[in-house]
């Protein structure tokens, strides 16, 4: 699932090594709020199928979890995904919603931090570690389970810029390791 503002390359990255099989996984369906994202676009780049289900639509949850249910998803990936999921949702896919954040949690999450800010928060706490979370998603920002961290070096030149470039590589590798590693969980 992708917002508003998603650039769609976590997606991307997913899809890659779905297609290459370097993971088990496929994805079904790309849902995004409106059909002209940077995300969307991308996913019909790259052949994805994509929903498109504008959030201040009328019963936004109950179609969700219908689109979830025709397209029999096993698990659901939020990428730039800023809004907080309807306890409906969260409850049906117990443990199998993930998030990816561009920061260590539990430092550095929490509504309003995203993007930018973020990083610019990392630098001002002179952080010399940052990274990417992928952790469960709960009824809050940011709180769920962590299921996996990865690391990079934080430089005493870096701005929240160059400091996004290293992290949001580490994304892409990061996010189908997870997927990865929690199909396995599942299927243990
Ligand atoms: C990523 O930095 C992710 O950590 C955060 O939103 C951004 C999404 O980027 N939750 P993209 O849409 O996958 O390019």
């Amino acid at each position: 699932m992708t917002g508003l503002k998603g650039r769609g390359s976590n997606m991307v990255a997913i899809a890659k090594s779905c297609q290459s099989r370097a993971i088990g996984a496929e994805i079904v369906c790309v849902v995004s709020q409106i059909s002209n994202s940077e995300a969307a676009t991308r996913a019909r780049e790259v052949g994805l199928q994509i929903e498109v289900i504008p959030s201040k639509q009328e019963h936004y949850d109950e179609k969700l979890l219908e689109c979830f249910a025709r397209h029999q998803v096993d698990i659901i990936c939020l990428a730039g995904y800023m809004k907080l999921l309807h306890e409906s949702v969260v409850k049906a896919f117990p443990q199998r919603i993930l998030n990816i954040h561009p920061a260590l949690l539990p430092k550095f999450g929490g509504k309003g931090m995203y993007g930018h800010y973020v990083h610019q928060a990392v630098i001002d706490a002179h952080e010399t570690e940052s990274g990417c979370t992928i952790h469960f998603v709960s009824d809050k920002y940011d709180e769920g389970d962590i299921l996996c961290q990865r690391k990079c070096p934080v430089f005493p030149d870096d701005s929240p810029e160059t400091l996004a470039q290293r992290v949001i590589l580490l994304e892409h590798q990061s996010y189908p390791e997870a997927i990865q590693l929690l199909w396995k969980r599942l299927n243990q």
